[in-house]
């Protein structure tokens, strides 16, 4: 299976693409992962890009699909893959749709996670995260069952919160993510492609919606969805 996870910052993404990449066996591409990788390592890729990444701002298209293009065409993505915050606007999304007909694949699935903006400040300005296995957490919503101990992996003291979480930046992130992310939904819509669940459940919820999808088309069944009407956005 080949799927795209869309939404806002805060929506979920990262936190559903572990698990539906737990499920189905398919590798998880969060294209922002990466990207922070990039940073950390301090290569050339790295030092270009950190001002636009921790401003929210978009990394520039050409980079972001050539990345994406040779990351698929690693043997683990043989069998499929999860897109975790890529594609974000729609020269990103006709890069794809090109590298995946280059390919003889095609694109079964976009799951849009809609979550309402309030919500989002909250879940990000909760964030953090494990550094040594990438566990996600929240202050209120999903705690460590052991303060200062990963769930995961058991490592102490090694959580860590993202530079671009902070409620400036998290202004710019919506911003650009109504602007120039929000598009590629009618181009997917159009597409007969998009999947809306919704976000605003609590994490399992969310899950069992997304499976039920993805279940679905597994079984190599069409889903059920509601091509001509405007994505709720
Ligand atoms: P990226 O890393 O993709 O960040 P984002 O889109 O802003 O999304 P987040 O990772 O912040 O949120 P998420 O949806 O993964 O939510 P999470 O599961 O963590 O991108 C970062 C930057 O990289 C971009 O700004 C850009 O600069 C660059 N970039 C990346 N891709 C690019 C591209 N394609 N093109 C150009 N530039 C690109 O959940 C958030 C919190 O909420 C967690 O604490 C979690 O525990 C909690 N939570 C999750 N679900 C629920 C729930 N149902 N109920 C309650 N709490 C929940
Ligand atoms: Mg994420």
């Amino acid at each position: 299976m080949i799927i795209v996870l869309v939404g806002p910052p805060g929506a979920g993404k990262g936190t559903q693409a572990r698990r539906i990449a737990d499920k189905y066996g398919i590798p998880q591409l969060s294209t922002g992962d990466m990207f922070r990788e990039k940073i950390a390592s301090g290569d050339e890729l790295g030092k270009k890009i950190k001002d636009i990444v921790e401003s929210g701002n978009l990394v520039p298209s050409e980079i972001t699909i050539q990345m994406i293009v040779e990351r698929i065409k690693e043997p683990d993505c043989a069998n499929g893959f999860l897109l975790d915050g890529f594609p974000r606007n729609v020269e990103q999304a006709e890069g794809l749709e090109k590298a995946l007909s280059e390919a003889g694949k095609n694109l079964d699935a976009v799951v849009q996670l809609d979550v309402n903006d309030d919500e989002l400040v909250e879940r990000i300005s909760g964030r953090f995260t494990c550094a040594c296995c990438d566990e996600g957490y929240h202050d209120k919503f999903k705690k460590p069952a052991v303060e200062d101990t990963c769930d995961a992996c058991g490592a102490e003291g090694q959580f860590k919160r993202r530079a671009d979480d902070t409620p400036e930046k998290v202004k710019v992130r919506l911003d650009v993510y109504h602007d120039q992310t929000a598009p590629i939904l009618a181009y997917y819509q159009s597409r007969n492609l998009l999947d809306q669940v919704d976000g605003m459940q609590d994490m399992d919820k969310v899950s069992e919606d997304i499976s039920a999808v993805l279940d679905t088309i597994a079984a190599g069944d069409a889903p059920k969805r509601k091509n001509g009407s405007n994505p709720k956005i």
